[in-house]
């Protein structure tokens, strides 16, 4: 399929990303295809007014680069703007109800990013609030980080379904949002952590249903190795996330010297493979560098990905169709 051309089959209807379990593959394939159509008009200079007079708030519980810099300049670029609000400094830190943070930010931007702990205070922004909310991270999902990582897998390899993602590490938010998008666009994914540290199986079980709809297949192993057989990618994230640091030891012991994307996987996978990491990567531990600083490695590209793919999420939710 050419994602350039590609032609929704209903308009968008979504409101929110709150996960893309949420959205439709028809829905995830217009998002790449405007991302695509972003990237080319900005690198030829093009000026982009889709969000001009409109502001997104960004409200971070946790530390961020590539998250808050990709919104944003997204927005930016797109002419609107986008304020940063930190928890540590926003009275929903003090102890504010969030439906409350909701009604209020309601009335004054039009648009909340919001990176968290718990997803059900995402929900609670988007019933609450009258205006779209997006999940910038939360413990459970990160699904902007997936559309940029389909968007590079598309781009280096000129095709989605058919292909082939190995996760290998803890099951944590990346892994579950791979699951779920990749099942949804009819990628196979296989998943190989640790007993104790595996996905949840209600995401999985949703990754399953996608998959036997959209002819992909779902693996969770504990071998790094069946994980990256033949893979068309091969990915990786942290051993401990944002909120964990008190289980770095506990889950240095679980992980360590296994569940590492270096040279084996590498020679296991597809001669081309390429390799995606979210970033912040920890070299040595789940990664080694000469696979994260090596010829097979487009983590860059990936990370650029993220101000491409979420311009299109702004557009496609706050924009002036939406
Ligand atoms: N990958 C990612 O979300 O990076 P940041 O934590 O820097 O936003
Ligand atoms: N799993 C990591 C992803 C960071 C982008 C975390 O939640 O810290």
């Amino acid at each position: 399929m050419n994602l350039l051309e590609y032609t929704a089959l209903r308009p968008f209807a979504q409101r929110h990303l709150l996960t893309l379990q949420d959205w439709t593959e028809d829905e995830m394939y217009q998002c790449l295809s405007l991302a695509l159509k972003l990237k080319a008009a900005q690198k030829r200079g093009e000026r982009q007014t889709q969000l001009a007079g409109k502001t997104l708030a960004m409200i971070f519980s946790k530390s961020s680069t590539r998250t808050r810099v990709s919104f944003e300049v997204g927005a930016t670029q797109l002419g609107g703007s986008a304020l940063f609000l930190s928890t540590s400094d926003i009275q929903l830190g003090r102890g504010e109800p969030i439906a409350d943070t909701a009604r209020v930010l309601s009335r004054m931007v039009d648009g909340i990013m919001i990176r968290t702990f718990k997803q059900s205070d995402l929900e609670d922004l988007a019933r609450y609030g009258s205006i779209p909310v997006i999940n910038g991270l939360t413990d459970e999902f990160h699904p902007c980080q997936v559309l940029a990582d389909l968007l590079t897998v598309y781009e280096k390899k000129g095709a989605l379904k058919g292909l082939k993602l190995a996760f290998v590490g803890d099951g944590n938010n990346m892994a579950h949002s791979l699951l779920i998008g990749c099942s949804k666009l009819g990628i196979d994914v296989a998943v190989a952590s640790p007993d104790g540290y595996k996905p949840k199986a209600e995401y999985v079980a949703w990754a399953v249903q996608n998959a036997q709809e959209h002819g992909s297949r779902v693996t969770v192993c504990t071998d790094p190795l069946e994980a990256c057989r033949d893979a068309d990618v091969l990915y990786t994230d942290v051993w401990a996330s944002m909120g964990q640091e008190g289980e770095a030891k506990a889950r240095r012991k679980a992980f360590g010297g296994v569940y590492q994307i270096n040279d084996a996987c590498l020679s296991i996978a597809k001669p081309d493979a390429i390799f995606l990491h979210c970033l912040p990567a920890h070299r040595g531990e789940e990664v080694t560098t000469s696979v994260i600083d090596g010829p097979h490695s487009v983590i860059f590209d990936e990370a650029e990905n993220r101000l491409h793919a979420q311009k299109a999420v702004m557009c496609l939710l706050m924009g002036e169709r939406a």
